[in-house]
């Protein structure tokens, strides 16, 4: 991926001052002193297509309630021209506030209280936390060594989900935070194969998938061959950093439709209309900016293995996918591990707890993905080559001084 030529990098437009002026959770959680390298918000200032319809909206006073379909048809011609996508069904599409709270909601359609929903570890925290509070209970179908599905771990846990309850699920993480795998579309046919086999809907959550890196090409799971009764659920959050302006998408596939109608219209009333114009203004019109972004990304990329190999030579990885993340294996750091597997996304311990200490770095730490995720550490590299220059070198020192 080339950069644009006609857009900058975003990733190099803001200084560290103007960032630090944000009022986000990125920037206050921690010190002025701490490089934040942890939840997944990006350094660049807004698209110009987006920043353009907030504007226009804050103009006109148009800060009323969301309605139509402007979201999902900008979607649709998105996954056109990117995935070839051409028959995006806009009809079985519903605005949901986020990712999350959508992801939630479809599996309150396809499963029952009590009923299982599997999730494969390392993965985003919030799959533990949003699918117990909602009363499922969370079956783990582990990462492969190679960090991608491991299918028959996942005929296992299958098995073992449908014998806890009639009607499982599996939250699958298209592509995968925090390893950035992008699934290839013979591993999501045989996820739709045992699905199928085993009675599972699959809930896809697709939010990185804009962030496909050079090498790599996004799969949209209902697009894949026996994914007809699953949902996807979709954003401009991750790719144009819209976190802050609440509105999702579910989309269901052939054979679910009937399940979608049963959305509660209280779900509805979650986005914001704020939300959905800057999400639609997105992937309608935000496709050269995303280039220019996933220049600059795949570029941070190359340069983050380099600087592992000259700052912390111990530390091994695979280089991502997708997304804006790095998960890092500091277990060759001899670093001692004392929490359980578990916790919310801003819990830290082991090489976490220690980078942030004695770099002033801080970065997600892998107990809280779950199994496979202790003595790990989660790197965000959405940030100017000059940040994450300085964070690899002082977590270099923190290791070796
Ligand atoms: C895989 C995944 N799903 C969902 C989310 C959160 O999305 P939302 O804020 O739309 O709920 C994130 C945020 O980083 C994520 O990485």
């Amino acid at each position: 991926m080339t950069v644009s030529a006609d857009v900058d990098n975003p990733l190099t437009q803001l200084t560290l001052d103007q960032l630090r002026r944000r009022t986000s959770v990125k920037w206050r959680l921690h010190p002025p002193d701490v490089l934040p390298l942890w939840v997944a918000e990006q350094d660049v200032p807004l698209a110009p297509p987006v920043a353009e319809a907030l504007r226009r909206a804050v103009e006109l006073g148009d800060t009323g309630y969301a309605y139509g379909t402007a979201y999902a048809e900008a979607l649709g011609g998105f996954a056109a021209r990117r995935w070839d996508w051409a028959d995006f069904p806009v009809g079985r599409t519903t605005l949901v506030p986020d990712v999350m709270t959508g992801a939630v909601e479809v599996l309150r359609l396809v499963t029952d209280p009590g009923d299982a929903v599997v999730v494969c570890p390392p993965v985003y925290p919030p799959f533990y936390a949003f699918v117990t509070h909602a009363g499922r209970q969370v079956v783990e179908a582990p990462l492969g060594a190679d960090l991608r599905i491991d299918h028959a771990a996942l005929d296992e846990a299958f098995r073992r989900a449908r014998a806890l309850g009639p009607r499982p699920a599996f939250l699958l993480c298209n592509p995968h935070n925090p390893t950035g795998v992008v699934h290839r579309r013979d591993e999501l046919e045989a996820v739709a194969e045992l699905a199928t086999r085993h009675g599972v809907r699959v809930v896809s959550d697709e939010i990185h998938a804009p962030l496909a890196l050079t090498g790599a090409r996004f799969t949209p799971y209902l697009t894949v061959a026996g994914a007809g009764d699953a949902f996807a659920l979709v954003s401009a959050s991750k790719a144009w950093n819209l976190a802050g302006l609440k509105a999702a998408l579910a989309v269901a596939g052939g054979d679910a439709a009937d399940d979608l109608a049963r959305m509660p219209e209280e779900v509805s009333h979650g986005p914001s209309h704020l939300g959905v114009l800057a999400h639609t203004a997105a992937f309608r019109d935000g496709g050269p900016w995303l280039d220019a972004l996933l220049g600059g990304l795949d570029a941070n990329r190359a340069l983050l293995g380099s600087l592992l190999a000259d700052h912390l030579p111990t530390v091994s990885w695979r280089p991502p996918e997708g997304t804006y993340l790095a998960w890092l294996d500091c277990t060759g750091l001899g670093v001692p591990t004392d929490a359980p597997a578990g916790g919310v996304a801003s819990d830290l311990a082991g090489p976490a707890r220690m980078f942030l200490d004695r770099a002033r770095v801080a970065l997600s730490s892998g107990h809280v993905f779950g199994t496979g995720g202790t003595g790990f550490v989660r790197l965000n590299f959405a940030t100017s080559p000059a940040v994450l220059t300085e964070a690899v070198t002082r977590m270099g020192r923190a290791v070796t001084g």
